[in-house]
């Protein structure tokens, strides 16, 4: 089934000019780009999205890091996108993460990973909704 899901290339991919690189293996892989933009998350969204974290030891590492520069968000859509994207990501902490996922390939360290993507549907839809609105969605 076609499932949409969010991406962010966060700043350390930004700072490091691997945008492109990272967009072409999501299109190279199949996904479609069904919205796209570049953004300094403000601190408010950036809690929104992460709400889920608020109180881990992390929590205010991430958020400050998250806002530390210009993001970019995108909405990828294909058969499976979750699950997909989850997949070319590879682990959360880069140490685990195999050669020839994104992680794997550009990380080293957790906290700062390069990638966010949804982790289910129900996430993907509401992630989607703090950066895009509907009308932003190519159909
Ligand atoms: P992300 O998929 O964006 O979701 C939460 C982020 O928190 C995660 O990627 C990591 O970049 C960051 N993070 C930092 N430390 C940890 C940790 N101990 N466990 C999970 N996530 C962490």
């Amino acid at each position: 089934t076609i499932e949409r899901t969010l991406v962010l290339l966060k700043p350390d991919a930004v700072q490091r000019k691997i945008c492109g690189e990272i967009i072409s293996r999501f299109e190279r892989k199949g996904l479609a780009l069904t919205a796209l933009k570049l953004l300094a998350l403000p601190p408010e969204t950036a809690a929104k999205h992460y709400e889920e974290h608020l109180g881990k030891s992390f929590y205010p590492a991430l958020i400050e890091f998250i806002t530390s520069g210009p993001i970019v968000a995108m909405v990828l859509s294909g058969p499976n996108a979750v699950k997909v994207v989850r997949a070319m990501m590879g682990t959360t902490n880069p140490v685990d993460a195999m050669p020839g996922t994104i992680r794997g390939d550009y990380a080293t360290v957790m906290s700062s990973n390069i990638v966010h993507g949804s982790d289910s549907i129900a996430s993907a839809q509401r992630e989607i909704a703090i950066y895009f609105t509907e009308q932003e969605l190519v159909q």
